[in-house]
Formats: structure tokens, sequence, C-alpha cells
């Protein structure tokens, strides 16, 4: 459920319609709304009510920090994958103690930044991490917290771009690997192992990757144990995935995902933690953008929005399907339209064949489910601007990021001294 609905036939973030926020900060922008954020948050939360259980949102959803705020005030902690997640959540104010720090490839300087911070979580994705990490800790002064993310070798069903538990995955330990990382983890003076990680992939629609992941690494904490390892935290990852298409797929619901993981893990003990994302941000956002011109050829009709692939990644990506709704509710004739953006790439499609009623310039198109790896994924391909972001609370609105302006972007390039 969000809070994107039509009132008196004007789509509305909340109680606020989006064509006054269109009128105050231009098109195309990003727009979330509060509420949404809130109540995602405390489904999910609510779910896990019976054993301490730790949410870390992954920043790499969204890491504007009105949204960080937003979740660090209910409680959530932080995923974060570089040094500028960190200090974002730093920023929005999430304790370091709920911070845990995940990648592949995190630089010296990344760990030092995040030694310093007091963190409290490294997800350490290989053995050849360990040994550095324990390097730069002990240079540090004190040991890493950190958990091993065991890969599990488990096909996460999603689209292929975004699973990552696959032996052949850039991503974690090797499960059969777990066992001889850790003995040597023992005896590297500034590690501290408390647990294991692991995160299958993202957008997963169906439990069974999941149960079948989450057995492997019950089986590694009991092994672990055995071995003399005092495993005390599980963290799950995210992945769970979000209606884009309802008529399509229907993933499970936060509750029935919660029963599979307390009945898998529970009698272990652990203190537990999750890293959802999309779960939490997707559909608490909107792109809205504004109709350029409709293009009719003998062979389509093209409408071009000014939002292009650079603003939202997605569909180009990862043929990501986004609903696409008329800003003002049309109940008239609808004809297949391709909506495309004004980047000069074929892949710049939002949707293609899809029933629109007739679109005239600056008519307003709202892209739903853009609140996880919307904004965050945007570049400025075509020397295009990045978008506002904008967030509804009850019927007020607040720029959470402004357009940024052409002057800081040509300010950003410099010419060297020869060319002058
Ligand atoms: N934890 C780790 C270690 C992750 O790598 C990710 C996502 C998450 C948590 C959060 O996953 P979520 O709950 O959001 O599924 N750009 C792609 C998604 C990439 C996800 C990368 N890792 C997309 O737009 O679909």
């Amino acid at each position: 459920m969000d809070h994107f609905t039509y009132q008196d036939g004007i789509l509305h973030a909340e109680h606020v319609p989006l064509p006054e926020i269109a009128a105050s900060v231009g098109t195309p922008f990003y727009c979330y709304s509060a509420a949404t954020l809130t109540r995602h948050y405390q489904v999910f939360a609510e779910a896990f009510r019976e054993i301490p259980t730790l949410i870390c949102f992954a920043v790499k959803a969204n890491g504007n920090l009105a949204v960080l705020r937003t979740l660090a005030r209910l409680g959530a902690g932080a995923d974060t994958v570089s040094e500028g997640e960190i200090r974002k959540a730093l920023a929005a104010g999430v304790p370091p103690q709920k911070i845990v720090f995940s990648g592949v490839g995190k630089t010296r300087g990344e760990m030092r930044f995040a030694l310093k911070s007091g963190i409290g979580q490294f997800n350490v994705e290989s053995p050849e991490e360990l040994e550095i990490l324990s390097e730069e800790a002990v240079a540090h002064g004190g040991k890493a917290r950190v958990t091993i993310r065991v890969n599990p070798d488990v096909d996460a069903g999603s689209h292929d771009k975004i699973s990552t538990g696959r032996k052949t995955d850039k991503f974690g330990v090797a499960w059969e690997s777990v066992l001889p990382s850790s003995a040597r983890a023992r005896v590297l003076p500034g590690i501290r192992i408390v647990g294991v990680t692991c995160h299958i992939g993202s957008q997963l629609t169906k439990l069974e990757p999941f149960r079948a992941a989450f057995a492997r690494i019950v089986h590694l904490v009991k092994e672990l144990r055995a071995g003399g390892h005092t495993i005390e935290v599980l963290d799950l990852g995210g992945g769970l995935g979000i209606p884009y298409d309802s008529a399509k797929e229907i993933p499970p619901l936060p509750a029935d995902y919660a029963r599979m993981v307390l009945d898998q893990v529970q009698h272990l003990g652990c203190k537990l933690m999750l890293e959802p994302g999309r779960l939490i941000a997707g559909n608490a956002g909107i792109l809205v953008a504004r109709v350029v011109l409709t293009k009719r050829t003998p062979h389509r009709t093209f409408v071009i929005v000014d939002a292009g692939m650079n603003d939202l990644m997605r569909p180009s990506l990862y043929d990501a399907w986004h609903e696409i709704l008329p800003v003002k509710e049309a109940n008239g004739d609808a004809s297949p339209v391709d909506v495309v953006g004004p980047v000069c790439e074929t892949a710049d499609v939002f949707g293609k064949q899809r029933l629109l009623p007739a679109m005239q310039p600056g008519d307003l198109l709202a892209f739903r489910s853009c609140g996880a790896y919307g904004a965050s994924m945007a570049s400025t391909y075509n020397a295009r601007l990045l978008v506002p972001e904008v967030m509804a609370h009850g019927d007020a609105f607040h720029i959470i990021r402004a357009r940024q302006s052409y002057e800081a972007m040509l300010a950003s390039d410099s010419i060297p001294s020869w060319l002058e």
C-alpha cells in the first residue's frame, strides 16, 4: 500500500497534488511519501518483533538524507557499501553502531574511515579482505567486528544482473571455504568474527531461494559453533521483492517472509539483522515527467517525455517494468504508445506499447515504484542535470534535493593551463 492516489481526478502524493509540485520545482522530479516510507518500515519491523532484530536500510536504494533520517527516527540502521554511504548514514543521524559496511572492494582508506567512525560491523566478502581489514584494525588500535558473507550458491531466480548468490558471482566467500576462512580469522589480531551474513539477490518474488540459502547458513552456523566460534549475529541481507506489476507478480508479504525466516533461524538464538532497500523505499517514490511531444510515425506512436534513462536507469539496464500513469486521470480511449526519453540511445525507453490516453505537450506522467534505485542510480549523461527530489508529508512537501544547476555542472570541469 502506498500514498500515491487520485483525488478529484488528479494524482496526489499524500495530500499534495502533483501538478502543484511540478509548478514549484519543474520537471522531471522524484517525489517520495513520508507516510509510505514509515509504513513500509513499520510493517517489516513488526513482522520480526518476536526476536531482537536490527533493520539496516540499504542506503544504495535511496541515499537522500531526508529518507535516511525518516528511517533512522524509526530505529533503522544502515547497510552501506562505500565511504560516501557511511558518511550519508552518519549525517542522517544513524548511530555508528547501527551501520554495517558491506561490499567486495572496500579500500584501505574506506576501512580506516569506517573504523574511525566506530561502525558496528564489517561484512567481509573474501579471505583476502580479512587480512587487509585485520591490518587496518590493528593499526587503528582494536578489533573489527566481522561477519563473513557467505556465497551459498543459490540462484535467486531474479534478473541475472541483480542475482548475487551463485558460485560464479563475485560476492561472498564460497560456502565450502567459510570454515577455513573463519579458522584463519581466529588468529588474525584485528578480527573478531561475530556472525555470518548472506544476500543472494534483489527483487526476489519467491520464498524458495531464500529458504535454500538460509538452510545453508543455519548449517554453517552450527559448524562454526562446533568449531569454537561465538556466532551471535545473523545478517540475512535484503532482497524481498515488491509488486511493480501487481497483475503479474505478487511477492510474498513481509509477514510470510518473516515467518519463513523465524521458523528457520529462531532456534539459533542469534541477533537478527536484515538489509531491505527496495521493500522500504521502492513503492514510496515516483518519478514525474512532462510530455514534450507526441511523435507519430507510420509504425509507432512515441510519447516523448522530459525524463530520460539517465534519471531512471532501471528500464534500460534491467528491462524493468514501471507502471506509467497520467497525472490527470483519464477515462476516455487509450491507445498503445511507447513512452521514451530524449537521450540519444535506443535504450532510452520507459515502456513499450503502453495503453495511455492521448497525451498533449505539457501533460504530466508519473512512473511508479521509483523510490528505490531511481535517484540513487541517476547520472548526468547527455549533460542533463540531476533532477530534484521532493518529500510529501500530509498536505506539505519539502524539496529534499534541489535540481542541480548548469553553473554547478560547468564548474565541476576544469581546463588545463596549456589550453587557456
Ligand atoms: N544488502 C546487500 C549486501 C545488497 O547488495 C543489497 C542490494 C541489499 C542489501 C538491498 O537489496 P534489496 O532489499 O533492495 O533488494 N539496482 C538494482 C538493484 C541492485 C541491488 C544491489 N544490492 C535494481 O534497480 O533493481
